[in-house]
């Protein structure tokens, strides 16, 4: 079997196979400079000296035998090392991130090593999975899914009714917290586009009043978690029973419950976890089981879900729930998914939209001082929030341009009843986290 190991993944090669590894005279850290030797093989098509990314202290000082040197830098005389009779190889540096200029390449030369053909495209991803939930759910099965409006189970949703039409029933639980347009958005896709047999519920009320006088945060996300099941039951119930239970689990939820080679696992969303079993489900379908998050949109598009709902920036189970600091009310709600919506729109236009990774507005608890026209106001304060980040764990506070900032105010108070100031917050994770709640 062919081997490529990086960085460590090399020394470890090497020093298992007879080499030696030895601490480097001087590490090596950040874009250095390589020079391809040996382009006959891995480095096939690549520059004579290319930039690449290094992070070492340790490298290979003598390779096994059978190995010799594909590349070199100042500090480091075995940069890569190969051994074309039995196809193992190792790079110091990392070709799978972007800072190393043909590190594609490299991926993609011992991808063809490995005797793979590069005939994998999303349609024919697409018609596998359909092939397989038919295989799997057989002529005259039924399929149950929870939809939640965000991209999983959109996708999952689109991709199981190609396989088997209405005999997928999703259902939809509106807890009256979702951005403006959305419970229409999704009831539109499912009624039209992808005609299933939707259960839409409008439990707004049960919400509203379960969470009445409740200002914190988690026993506000404890009571919506619990609402949303005790609904989401009540409404399966009705429906009789279904023979499976389909979710959008994707790759990297699978990775994170630490069962990438296991057997079927049910992921512990904030919002259904363990739903399949209380509903007395033993069959699970997660179509999207082997897919990251970015192919998991570009199967979307594929299927043809439209472009803002595939696109569609994370947002919490609880959704604006949890952006009214404080206690619910509907008029409260209304205020944060007017403010956010007149957000979105101007970061639309302003061209921003891919570049921040979450946007939304945080109806603050403060209410202040101010005029408008001859009159006294003592009206809410509302917050922008805007980051950058590449895991959500950590982020930056997004750089808006003031120009776009001022227009964003300016129409928020304007356009949104008791809003008479906006403050834009500046602050990484951590310290503050991305939600304010
Ligand atoms: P924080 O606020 O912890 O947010 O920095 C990190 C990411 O997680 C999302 N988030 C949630 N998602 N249920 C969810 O499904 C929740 O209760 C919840 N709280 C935070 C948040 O929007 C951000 O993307």
């Amino acid at each position: 079997m062919p081997e490529l190991g990086i960085c460590y993944g090399m020394q470890l090669t090497a020093y298992l196979l007879g080499g030696t590894v030895e601490k480097a005279a001087q590490r090596e850290y950040g874009r250095i400079t390589v020079t391809m030797d040996d382009k006959t093989s891995l480095l096939s098509g690549m520059s004579d000296a290319s930039s690449c990314w290094l992070s070492h202290t340790y490298q290979v000082k003598k390779c096994p035998a059978g190995f010799h040197p594909i590349a070199h830098s100042t500090n480091c005389p075995v940069a890569a090392m190969a051994n074309d009779d039995k196809r193992i190889y190792g790079v110091q540096f990392h070709p799978e991130v972007t800072h190393s200029d043909e590190g594609r390449a490299v991926i993609e030369n011992f991808l063809n090593i490995c005797g793979c053909v590069g005939d994998w495209s999303m349609e024919t991803y697409a018609q596998t999975a359909i092939a397989n939930i038919r295989e799997i759910v057989g002529d005259k099965g039924t399929v149950l899914l929870g939809l939640s409006g965000g991209v999983d189970s959109s996708v999952a949703a689109a991709l199981i009714y190609k396989a088997i039409g209405d005999r997928l029933t999703c259902v939809y639980v509106d807890h009256g917290f979702m951005r403006k347009g959305e419970t229409e958005q999704v009831v539109n896709v499912f009624t039209h586009t992808f005609p299933v047999r939707l259960v839409a519920s409008d439990a707004s009320k049960i919400f509203y009043e379960d969470l009445k006088g409740v200002s914190d945060p988690e026993t506000k996300r404890k009571i919506i978690g619990r609402d949303f099941l005790k609904v989401f039951k009540a409404e399966s119930e009705k429906l009789g029973k279904l023979d499976y239970f389909a979710q959008g689990t994707i790759y990297p939820d699978v990775i994170e419950s630490g069962q990438a080679t296991g057997a079927a696992v049910i992921k512990s969303h904030h919002n259904v976890g363990g739903l399949p079993k209380e509903l007395g489900f033993t069959q699970l379908i997660e179509p999207l089981r082997m897919l990251f998050k970015d192919e998991v949109r570009a199967l979307g598009e594929t299927l043809g879900l439209p472009h803002d709902l595939v696109w569609r920036q994370p947002f919490p189970g609880p959704g604006l729930a949890i952006r009214v600091i404080g206690d619910l009310t509907p008029e409260k709600v209304e205020i944060v998914r007017e403010s956010d919506a007149v957000l979105r729109e101007e970061i639309a236009k302003a061209g921003l939209d891919a570049d921040i990774h979450q946007y939304f507005t945080v109806l603050t608890g403060i209410r202040s001082v101010g005029v408008m026209g001859d009159e006294r106001t003592y009206d809410y304060t509302v917050a922008i929030r805007a980051v950058t980040t590449d895991d959500f764990m950590t982020a930056d506070w997004a750089r808006i341009p003031y120009d776009v900032v001022r227009t964003i105010s300016a129409r928020i108070v304007n356009e949104v009843p008791h809003v008479n100031r906006v403050v834009l917050d500046v602050t990484t994770k951590p310290p503050a986290s991305i939600e304010w709640e």
